[in-house]
């Protein structure tokens, strides 16, 4: 039988997308919820061109509005198959198997598979809902030998977020022990903290950026990486030869060239947290993350999650259900338009009203 090289292991993969209703309001995968604007859908269908669909794709305009958009060098960019694609490239360029990488968990469930994948030794940051990551706790998992450090900042679905000083104290151990410092920054323009700077003072420090979050691109899969040149080198030869097709790269051109359209929908989801917080007030005992489009939500303890969660889909609004330890009985909702928040919360304010009042009676 034919096997895997070396070094790689194969792991079961779900292979069959999600099937969801298009109609519904998806508040379970941190995407966009609402269309763009009937003016952007114009634009975008009028680059869909004869010749952009039968010639080769032509990426620098996309590069040139990559860099005016991040202010790093042409040569310090990379653009990805989404933030998943930089993580892998990340593991297939820089890490061998019996590589320890550590990571915190829980996070994006993609840096597990892939230390299978590529064999590495995976060593957990285990993360609490109760208490926030601390600098010392990061420093003191990075020792000799540990070869990479995937750090979400901010993280999903337990959130933390680290600052640029806490980063830099981060990057700087890292430096001193030889381990690479991969800074995923997918939720970047909800915080706007960054470790993108640090790739002037040290060469262990690579960012990674997803279109899918704040820019609403999650079905184009677009992501980059910002690194030293030196790094993007060695990302930059695993690649396929065109990272982007030719009609994804217009799309993106455009989207980057007008930050006005990411720019309002961050103001309308930091909008939907205060309106969210205000709404669930008297049903929540706790609404967590302010730095990502997302919010972590413990209900009142009569109110049962996965219930909620199924009455919910019956609706056709469909939210995230946590119940693997450390995150027991939390719904994660992605924030949207205020219109859509509204429906949201008062399905869930009706739905507690009529289980509490049963409950009492
Ligand atoms: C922390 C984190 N990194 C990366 C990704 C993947 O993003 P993309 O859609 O760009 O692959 C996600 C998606 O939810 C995420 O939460």
């Amino acid at each position: 039988m034919i096997k895997a090289r070396p070094g790689i292991r194969v792991v079961a993969r779900w292979s069959n997308p999600l099937l969801r209703t298009a109609s519904g309001l998806c508040l379970d995968r941190n995407e966009r919820v609402t269309d763009f604007d009937d003016q952007t859908l114009d634009t975008i269908r009028g680059l869909l061109t004869g010749p952009l669909l039968r010639r080769y794709p032509s990426l620098g305009s996309a590069y040139l509005a990559l860099s005016a958009l991040t202010h790093h060098l042409v040569e310090e960019l990379l653009f990805t198959a989404g933030a998943d694609g930089a993580i892998q490239a990340v593991f297939s360029s820089f890490i061998s198997a019996g590589d320890r990488v550590v990571f915190p968990s829980p996070t994006y469930i993609m840096y597990e598979i892939y230390s299978r994948v590529y064999r590495a030794e995976a060593e957990p940051l285990h993360l609490q809902t109760d208490s926030p990551i601390t600098v010392d706790e990061v420093l003191a998992s990075i020792t000799p030998g540990t070869r990479a450090l995937f750090f979400p900042n901010p993280n999903q679905p337990i959130e933390y977020i680290l600052s640029e000083s806490a980063l830099d104290q981060i990057a700087y151990h890292c430096h001193s022990l030889g381990c690479l410092f991969i800074v995923d920054e997918a939720y970047y323009n909800f915080s706007n903290v960054t470790a993108s700077t640090l790739i002037r003072r040290y060469g262990n420090v690579i960012v990674i950026r997803s279109l899918s979050k704040a820019f609403g691109l999650a079905g184009l899969r677009v992501g980059y990486v910002i690194a030293r040149k030196s790094l993007i080198d060695i990302l930059r030869s695993m690649k396929a030869p065109y990272e982007l097709n030719g009609v994804t790269a217009a799309i993106v051109e455009q989207i980057l060239k007008h930050q006005d359209i990411m720019l309002d929908y961050v103001r309308t989801v930091a909008d939907s947290r205060q309106y969210l917080r205000r709404a669930l007030g008297p049903v929540a005992s706790e609404i967590n993350g302010d730095y990502t489009n997302a919010v972590l939500v413990r209900m009142t303890p009569r109110i049962d999650t996965a219930a909620l969660t199924a009455y919910l889909a019956t609706r056709n609004i469909f939210v995230k259900h946590h119940d693997d330890a450390p995150i027991v009985g939390r719904l994660r909702i992605t924030l949207g338009p205020l219109r859509e928040m509204e429906r949201l919360c008062n399905e869930i304010t009706a739905y507690c009203q009529a289980n509490l009042r049963e409950h009492l009676s």
